[in-house]
């Protein structure tokens, strides 16, 4: 695909499923024009890069809250309050562990296919992750396009969907382990677990594009569905998701900012396990209730 200029900006679409890579612009003083910029390629790639800028965490910060009002995680999945001072939203996701604790988030396993806090009432909007430390292989990020997976579906199923919602389970975290507050929980049923209703179906409300919207495959469950249709609705709205033309891969170089939209996207991570320092600071912006 070629590269378009819009403000200044050079957006150069990968040619995947989604994403594009982003230069030409100061990342540290982005004029009102570019900034506009930026948010269209954000609306029409879903996840921007940007390659061989050096930026601070204030820098990072103050980025990241031109596009709305950041939001860190919620305290029960950070290992630790603020990791510096001066840019107090940036959390960390790292498998480096000082002391004896996790710097960070989210260790060094395989991380499933998911968006960033759907498991809440209101998930995150927007996810910046930038690179600081990253091992020589491994830890690669695939991102996969909902509006195309939507898109994907048969008449029928794209039908039938318009009106149902499905549980985002909150009890279990992208690895697989319950979370702190749900060790109690026993049961793997996904009609018992815990998690907010969201519809599968949500429209976009800044594109007005709709998007399928999925939890994590683990505990997922369409209300109103006995188990077994609902296990298979939901196998038939996964097939859609990673299909090679939905995805776009990322291996991160050190310095790498990317950028993606938890409304229209979902993303996983390749494990990396005895692949040495991998160290990423990570904003988020507040979403909206999926509708
Ligand atoms: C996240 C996440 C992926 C990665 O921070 O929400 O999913 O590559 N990170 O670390
Ligand atoms: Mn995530």
């Amino acid at each position: 695909m070629a590269t378009i200029e819009l403000a200044g900006l050079r957006i150069r679409p990968t040619g995947a499923g989604l994403a594009a890579d982003v230069d030409g612009v100061d990342l540290r003083a982005l004029t009102d024009g570019e900034f506009g910029a930026l948010r269209r390629a954000l609306h029409d790639h879903l996840v921007l890069r940007f390659r061989g800028y050096s930026i601070d965490d204030v820098e990072f910060q103050h980025l990241a809250g031109r596009f709305g009002e950041l939001y860190a995680s919620p305290g029960y999945t950070r290992s630790r309050a603020v990791y510096n001072p001066a840019a107090p939203m940036v959390t960390i996701v790292s498998n480096v562990v000082e002391d004896g604790a996790p710097i960070g988030e989210h260790g060094d396993g395989e991380l499933l296919w998911h968006t960033d806090l759907g498991f809440e009432e209101v998930p995150s909007a927007l996810t910046f992750l930038l690179a600081r430390e990253v091992p020589a292989t491994g830890g690669n990020t695939s991102f996969a396009n909902m509006y195309k997976a939507l898109d994907s579906l048969a008449p029928a199923t794209r039908e039938r969907i318009a009106r149902l919602k499905s549980k985002h389970q909150a009890s279990h975290s992208s690895y697989g382990a319950k979370r702190p507050g749900f060790r109690d929980i026993e049961t793997d049923d996904p009609r018992e677990l815990p998690g907010p209703i969201h519809p599968l179906v949500r429209t976009h409300p800044e594109t007005g594009r709709k998007a399928l919207y999925l939890g994590r495959r683990f505990g997922g469950y369409v209300p109103g569905l006995p188990l077994a249709k609902s296990e298979a609705l939901l196998d038939e709205l996964w097939a859609a998701v990673d299909r090679p033309e939905h995805v776009w891969t990322q291996q991160w170089q050190v310095g790498d900012l990317v950028i993606w939209d938890n409304r229209c996207t979902m993303h996983r991570r390749d494990p990396f396990t005895g692949q040495g320092r991998r160290r990423m600071h990570r904003l988020m912006t507040k979403g909206e209730r999926p509708v």
